[in-house]
């Protein structure tokens, strides 16, 4: 590939990875607004401990299943709209999601004035923002599979979720920033509302440059625009081997009906259990309640501020290592060695909490998980959703898994709290049991990779495609000879 087509396609990855950074800034921008949602929304209802925490809890979630919805809907979207069509659609959704999450009040009443009667909208407008980050969390890696080359797909692929880890530490300083610019009680009148207005420069500068980037070839054979799919092939990949893809992708979509099992129930059931693996290994019990793992180990508020930004850094750091490997070491082996990793980490953590022995160790036992994740299964779950699903049935089966990616998600942040709050456990276990589960889902997600997914390193999305097939057949030849 020559320079200048290298360059078009960075530049293509580029916007649609703001999808992942609006991704990882829209649910992480909650952490800093907590107390001011209680303080403004909560506490004036004078509700009792259990119904006041669970209605906070519900309030902090609904973004999430705002993204079980979008990511449900981003299928269809991304057929019916295009996938240029689908992000716009996000990009809009967390502009709205942000002013209406900063201004609840919006056309309601006074600002300021409406306290708990504004709790409604706002949650309106966090699952409208949770819809957009659900729409681009399945497009956005979608889109840069269809543009890339196969040689750097995977690194393309992995730069969305470099994108979703600096959204998450960039939301962390700017609301570090904006709650320290005035008072405790400026913070609860005014700072919440610009944490999530603050999401809106983002969303403008995606939308912005959205317009200015073409839909993917594979959309424009779905649709009959062969003329425009070699165009852009060619800007990329060359005339002759434009020429080339473009008839394998007219096969692709053609030779098969779209029936959503046309190619068997395991390719869809392998995507459905790496993402739903990816959650179990509970890495978002980890980010999102960081702060308060640290409190338990016994670290003040400051520190376990502090402690959580070295998480958001070894987060992001070992990203990288994902990037610089995943084309040359391949899919299957980064997420063995994470696993592996990631299980010890949190072996060891369990055995600390166990012993009560908690303190620097404890920090390098989360780095080392931290890192174990991000070297893999964070960056390389959203490789194989965007290139193992045929092409026909891709945004339908994409969809499918992304959304059971997000319902694990919403199960494990939402289970973690009622283990870590459980007083049996907590005797015999000193907040370590969560861990041990964590530590268990790994080795299983380990062998899980080892018996059942298939390595797509360097393969075209039509040659992937290929490997389902022959996995076909081999099971057929296999029932058959059984029957014999
Ligand atoms: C996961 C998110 C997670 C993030 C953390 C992503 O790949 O889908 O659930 O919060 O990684 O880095």
């Amino acid at each position: 590939m020559s320079k200048g087509n290298t360059g078009l396609v960075v530049a293509l990855t580029f916007v649609a990875t703001l999808g992942g950074l609006l991704f990882g800034y829209d649910t992480a921008v909650i952490s800093g607004a907590v107390s001011a949602i209680d303080h403004y929304f909560i506490d004036p209802q004078h509700l009792a401990q259990t119904a006041a925490s669970s209605l906070s809890g519900w309030t902090i979630a609904s973004a999430l299943l705002g993204c079980v919805i979008g990511s449900a809907v981003a299928g269809w979207v991304s057929t019916r709209f295009g996938r240029k069509g689908g992000l716009i659609v996000a990009a809009l959704m967390f502009l709205v999601g942000s002013i209406g999450s900063a201004v609840p009040e919006l056309g309601l009443g006074v600002i300021g004035q409406m306290g708990p009667a504004a709790l409604t909208p706002f949650i309106c407008y966090r699952i409208l923002g949770g819809i957009g980050v659900g729409i681009a969390s399945m497009i956005s890696p979608l889109y840069i599979a269809e543009i890339a080359p196969s040689e750097i797909r995977g690194r393309l692929v992995s730069f969305n979720q470099l994108a979703i880890v600096i959204g998450i530490l960039l939301v962390y300083f700017v609301n570090w920033f904006i709650q320290s610019l005035g008072t405790p009680q400026w913070y609860f009148d005014t700072a919440w509302r610009l944490m999530f207005a603050s999401e809106a420069i983002p969303a403008l500068l995606f939308l912005a440059l959205l317009a200015f980037v073409p839909d993917t070839p594979r959309w424009f054979v779905m649709r009959g625009r062969t003329e425009e799919a070699l165009t852009q092939l060619t800007r990329v990949n060359g005339p002759e081997r434009a020429r080339s893809i473009l008839a394998d992708i007219e096969r692709s979509l053609h030779v098969r009906s779209e029936r959503l099992l046309a190619f068997g129930a395991p390719v869809l059931l392998i995507g459905i259990l790496l993402s739903v693996f990816q959650q179990l290994v509970g890495i978002n019990a980890v980010l999102y309640y960081a702060p308060l793992m640290f409190k338990n180990m016994g670290a003040s508020t400051n520190s376990a501020f502090l402690q959580t930004v070295v998480v958001g850094a070894a987060n992001l750091l070992f990203t990288f290592v994902a990037i610089a490997t995943v084309d040359r070491l391949g899919r299957k082996p980064l997420l063995v060695i994470g696993s592996l990793a990631m299980a010890a980490a949190m072996f060891l953590l369990g055995g600390l909490f166990d012993a009560s022995a908690v303190g620097l160790w404890a920090l390098v036992a989360v780095v080392a998980y931290i890192a174990g994740f991000a070297l893999s299964w964070g960056p390389v779950v959203w490789v194989l959703l965007s290139e193992m699903f045929p092409n026909s049935i891709k945004s339908k089966a994409m969809a499918i898994a992304v959304a059971a990616q997000w319902i694990a998600n919403l199960f494990v942040s939402w289970s973690f709290k009622v283990l870590d709050g459980s007083g049996w456990l907590n005797h015999h276990f000193h907040h370590g049991f969560a861990y041990w589960i964590y530590g268990a889902m790994s080795v299983l997600s380990a062998i899980f990779v080892v018996r059942y997914v298939p390595e797509t390193k360097g393969r075209t999305l039509e040659s992937i495609q290929e490997l389902w097939h022959a996995h076909r057949r081999d099971n057929a030849a296999a029932v058959a000879s059984a029957g014999e």
